[in-house]
């Protein structure tokens, strides 16, 4: 840990923080499960298919610091690192992605900051994805603390997409041949492609139902 932990308190500080933001991932964890939970009691269905939750590791914190030309110390980590806590939410359709977002944002105690939608508008990659970066009260014994959690939403077909693409990133360093990205960029309209049939697809099934019910 480089975070300027050399001394005990800086050590304690760091213990605490890292308590912190494990709370906010727990906090809105359990905040999804439960919309999920309820959607599924009151819809009979569930618009989360799975929730992945992980903590920046202080090498990726200092790292990233030093990208953005910040020294490594925790209120800088704090103040200008987003992502230290992350929250990912797979979904089965892109309707579903929507719906999530609008129940996170009428969570009253949940404070949106910024919301970047990579669905209307893509990367150039063709990453697509809906971002928010929010914040949620941690309840500590004398105080509490607004905590920063960034929250990716993607279908099922974004996140195969995206894990295969961050891969390819990963071992070229960043360069991939322009035959690879070109490939990439081509299975991102697919991915597209797909996860609008499959909307069109279960809407239509969900109208036939309706029907027969009726
Ligand atoms: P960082 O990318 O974290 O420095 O911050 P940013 O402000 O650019 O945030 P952005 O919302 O653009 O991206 C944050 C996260 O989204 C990344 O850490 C990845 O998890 C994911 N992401 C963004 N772009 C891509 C992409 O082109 N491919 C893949 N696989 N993931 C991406
Ligand atoms: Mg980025």
């Amino acid at each position: 840990m480089e975070l300027r932990a050399g001394r005990d308190s800086d050590i304690d500080t760091w213990k605490e923080v890292t308590l912190i933001y494990n709370s906010a991932l727990k906090q809105i964890s359990t905040k999804l499960e439960i919309l999920n939970d309820e959607f599924q009691h009151v819809h009979r269905y569930n618009p989360i298919e799975h929730i992945k939750s992980r903590m920046k590791t202080s090498e990726s914190i200092v790292k990233k610091l030093k990208r953005h030309g910040y020294e490594s110390t925790i209120q800088n980590m704090i103040e200008h690192v987003n992502d230290i806590a992350g929250i990912r939410v797979i979904c089965s359709f892109t309707s579903d992605i929507y719906r999530i977002a609008e129940m996170i944002t009428n969570q009253s105690d949940i404070n949106v900051i910024s919301v970047k939608d990579y669905i209307v508008n893509p990367k150039s990659s063709g990453y697509k994805s809906y971002h928010m970066l929010v914040t949620v009260p941690v309840y500590l014994s004398d105080r509490i603390v607004d905590t920063k959690v960034e929250i990716q939403i993607r279908t099922v077909a974004m996140d195969f997409w995206a894990s295969l693409e961050h891969k390819i990133h990963y071992k070229f360093e960043g360069n991939a041949p322009e035959h690879i990205r070109n490939e990439l960029i081509d299975c991102a309209r697919m991915v597209s492609e797909l996860d609008a049939k499959m909307l069109s697809l279960n809407d239509e099934v969900l109208n036939l139902s309706k029907k027969t019910y009726e």
